[in-house]
C-alpha cells in the first residue's frame, strides 16, 4: 500500500476529454517498480466511441511495457467515490483478479477495494481452457 499520487492525478484530469458529459476522470497504474500508466476519458461526438480511462490506462499500461499492475488510482472531482464501469471492471481482472483500486473524491479522501470484490461471478482466461 503506497501514497496516493494526488498532484499527478489532478494534473492529468485536465487532460480529460469529457465535452459531452462533463464528468472527467483520470486513472493512474502502478506497478510494482513504482512505473506508472495514465489514463483520461476520452468521449466522441459519436458517444457510443467514448473511452473509460480505466481502460485507456490499461492500454497504456500494456504498450508501455510495464510489469504486472500493482494498484490502480482512480480520481474524479465529485464528493462521491466512482467505481468502475462494468466493463472496465471485467478489463481490470485481466492482469491480476486481485488488484487494489483506490478511489479518490474531490476532497483527496480514499477508499479502497479489490477488483475482485467488484465483480462477484468473474469470467477468466481458466474458463476458456474447458473448451479446449
Ligand atoms: N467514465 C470513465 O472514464 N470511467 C468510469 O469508471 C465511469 C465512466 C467516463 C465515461 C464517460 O466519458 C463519462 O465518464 C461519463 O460516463
Amino acid at each position: 500500500m503506497s501514497n496516493v499520487p494526488l498532484l499527478e492525478l489532478k494534473k492529468l484530469i485536465a487532460r480529460a476529454y469529457a465535452p459531452y458529459s462533463d464528468f472527467k476522470v483520470a486513472v493512474i497504474i502502478r506497478d510494482r517498480n513504482g512505473k506508472v500508466a495514465n489514463g483520461v476519458n476520452v468521449e466522441n461526438a459519436s458517444y457510443g466511441l467514448t473511452s473509460c480511462a480505466e481502460r485507456n490506462a490499461v492500454f497504456s499500461f500494456v504498450a508501455n511495457g510495464l510489469e504486472k499492475p500493482a494498484e490502480l488510482f482512480l480520481y474524479t472531482e465529485t464528493e462521491a467515490f466512482t467505481a468502475p464501469c462494468g466493463a472496465c471492471r471485467q478489463v481490470l481482472m485481466e492482469f491480476d483478479p486481485n488488484l487494489p483500486i483506490v478511489m479518490i473524491n474531490r476532497d483527496g479522501e480514499e477508499k479502497r477495494v479489490g477488483i475482485r470484490e467488484l465483480v462477484p461471478m468473474p469470467f477468466g482466461p481458466e474458463d476458456l481452457d474447458d473448451a479446449k
